[in-house]
């Protein structure tokens, strides 16, 4: 992967280009570089694994119908797609990715183990389910989607001595090759620490709720020195911030969309950016993003007030 790592080498003759333009081509062997364009660009985990920093949420996209959302964001260069088994839609996630004419190496997928999960055996079981539903080969990414189960979200009881078992699971799975990265999600700075106190493999990302108006600058610092990527999810607030007007006259300023603002903002802090859609128009649009936000703003934003945040969790 890195440069370049988005050109995609499509095996059918017919595709829409960006602008939408149906065109027909014999792709077999032609690879389409997108110049400028974020969907090229990937970090690199701490094992060396590109990532691409923009990829498809598909949290409350149906089984039966993520797959054409899948493709929609594959043909628009999406190249990372998020998926969870809470999603309940790996299935059709799987579908989306072996049909949609891009090799699959090119693609980028992540799972979650379910947040329910705290045995070493449950835990090793359900990522032989996800990757047997997601019929991809071996996943790029898993990663422990809570550190408690979700009824017990940041409530006392930590789960200290579970998440070390069901780490265990991940890293035994990667050490099988299974899976080519392992990470968590909405981990706080004493859950990385349990892990990493006496973990084989350190983490390599921590999926977070990271979004304008809900920054969690120390745990994405600790990430930072720990050499383990965040990854913003919920970066428009779950569609909360449409309907901020402040956010509105800071997207008008650099001619943007709000969804574009946000999404600019997680990449400038340096972290992936997960936006969900399940319309072809927000897929294309949201990867527009020709614009810098200045330092000022990036300050201002961060203290803006959202309606969605702490707290939240996927079941709400
Ligand atoms: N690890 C975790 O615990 C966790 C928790 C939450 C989320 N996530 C991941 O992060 C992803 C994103 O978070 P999210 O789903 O909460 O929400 P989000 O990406 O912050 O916002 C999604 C909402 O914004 C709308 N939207 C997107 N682009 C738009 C546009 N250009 N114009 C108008 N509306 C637009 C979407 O509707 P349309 O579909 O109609 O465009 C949807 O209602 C999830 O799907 C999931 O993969 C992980």
């Amino acid at each position: 992967m890195g440069a370049g790592y988005n050109a995609a080498r499509l095996s059918r003759s017919k595709y829409k280009d960006l602008a939408g333009r149906e065109k027909i081509i014999n792709l077999q062997s032609i690879r389409i570089d997108i110049p400028d364009m974020i969907l090229n660009e990937t970090y690199t985990l701490s094992n060396g694994l590109a990532i691409p920093k923009v990829g498809l949420g598909t949290w409350l996209i149906p089984d039966n119908e993520v797959a054409s959302a899948v493709k929609s964001a594959i043909e628009h260069g999406y190249r990372h797609i998020d998926t969870a088994q809470a999603y309940g839609n790996e299935r059709g996630v799987g579908e989306g990715i072996r049909g949609c004419g891009v090799p699959r190496e090119q693609i980028f997928i992540t799972t979650k183990v379910a947040a329910e999960l705290k045995t070493y055996e449950s835990a090793a079981a359900s990522i032989d389910e996800s990757l047997k539903k997601l019929d991809c080969g071996p996943a790029d990414l898993i990663i422990i989607h809570c550190p408690q189960p979700w009824a017990e979200f940041r409530g006392a009881k930590r789960y200290f001595k579970e998440n070390k078992e069901v780490w265990k699971a991940l890293e035994d799975a990667y050490l099988a090759g299974k899976v080519k990265s392992i990470g968590v999600s909405n981990f706080l700075i004493d859950d990385l620490v349990n892990i990493l106190e006496d973990c084989r493999i350190k983490p390599m990302v921590n999926q977070i709720l990271l979004h304008i108006g809900e920054t969690p600058s120390s745990l994405v610092e600790f990430c930072r020195q720990n050499d383990i990527l965040v990854e913003a999810y919920s970066p428009i607030a779950h569609g909360a911030a449409l309907k901020n007007e402040e956010l509105a006259q800071v997207a008008a300023k650099y001619n943007a969309t709000i969804p574009q603002l946000c999404i600019q903002y997680t990449l400038q802090l340096g972290t992936i950016s997960l936006p969900k859609s399940s319309n072809p128009e927000h897929i294309r649009s949201n990867v527009q993003l020709n614009f810098t936000i200045s330092d000022e703003d990036m300050a201002a934003l961060e203290s803006i007030g959202q309606d969605y945040g702490k707290g939240k969790r996927e079941n709400d």
